[in-house]
């Protein structure tokens, strides 16, 4: 049944991907972005994907966007919570700014975005949210303290609301990705990538944006009712939880 989608960060990365399979599998999607116009405005010319600009750490502006793309597409059925930032610094070089900034869009941009969606569900017996969290949220990552406390954080937040909204109809799960080649992960220093990171991954490369795209779609699904609270990690076998 072809449902209304809202992908947070989703004309960029491993959301502009997740954004793609929605709409290929009939949904009506409304890509969410915070900051790169230029980026957002391609997107929407090559897909056809209608773009909204909010912040996602911003609880009023997720209420105002949210309304918005009720107004256009109708309610919400899905919600993919993708939007992610990395301020990557050891601890002890970490400043506030850095940890504040990780917090409040990989974790609080969670509760700002399912909140306003969450009473329409429960009203309406029907709601798929995944949440990507990453392979560093379940292991840790040293120069990742802020973005492996948010991206756990996403996996508690994950199981708690799973059993709030299983009798509402309303499955909350969340996907686990390794090392997948965005930009993101380009950006790490070179060097870094190729001795201390690609080893690490027994498939031997990086993973691509649409194989994460392909476990949304399947969640995101009308059939897949009875999967709630579950963690799907993809990421080449580097990290079996
Ligand atoms: N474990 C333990 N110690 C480590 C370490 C590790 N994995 N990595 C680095 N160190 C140590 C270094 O050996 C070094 O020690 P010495 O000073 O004693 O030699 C010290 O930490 C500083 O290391 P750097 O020289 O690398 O420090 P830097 O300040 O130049 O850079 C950094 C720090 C930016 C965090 C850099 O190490 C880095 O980019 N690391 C990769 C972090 C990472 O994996 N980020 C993932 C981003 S992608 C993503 O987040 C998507 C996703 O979900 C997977």
């Amino acid at each position: 049944m072809a449902r209304v989608a809202v992908v947070t960060g989703g004309t960029r990365g491993i959301g502009a991907a997740i954004s793609k399979a929605l709409k290929e599998a009939g949904h009506k999607v409304a890509a969410n972005y915070a900051g790169n116009d230029e980026a957002a405005a391609a997107f929407r010319d090559q897909t056809g994907i209608a773009v909204f600009k909010w912040d996602v750490g911003s609880y009023e502006s997720c209420k105002e966007g949210l309304a918005k793309v009720e107004a256009e597409l109708g309610p919400v059925d899905i919600l993919v919570n993708n939007a992610g930032i990395t301020r990557d610094a050891m601890f002890h070089k970490m400043t506030p700014d850095q940890w504040n900034a990780v917090i409040n869009t990989n974790l609080n941009g969670l509760f700002n975005m399912t909140h306003p969606v969450w009473g329409g569900m429960r009203d309406r017996k029907f709601g798929r949210i995944v949440n990507i969290s990453s392979i560093n949220g379940q292991k840790g990552q040293a120069g990742q303290a802020n973005y492996s406390a948010a991206k756990a954080g996403d996996i508690g937040f994950t199981k708690a609301l799973a059993q709030e909204g299983a009798r509402a109809g309303i499955t909350v799960n969340v996907i686990a990705p390794g090392y997948i080649g965005t930009e993101m992960v380009r950006a790490i220093d070179e060097k870094v990538l190729n001795e201390r990171i690609l080893p690490l991954i027994p498939v031997g490369r990086l993973g691509e944006p649409e194989e994460i795209a392909r476990c949304v779609l399947f969640l995101a699904s009308d059939e897949a009712g009875f999967i709630t609270g579950s963690t799907i990690s993809a990421n080449g076998g580097q990290y079996f939880v």
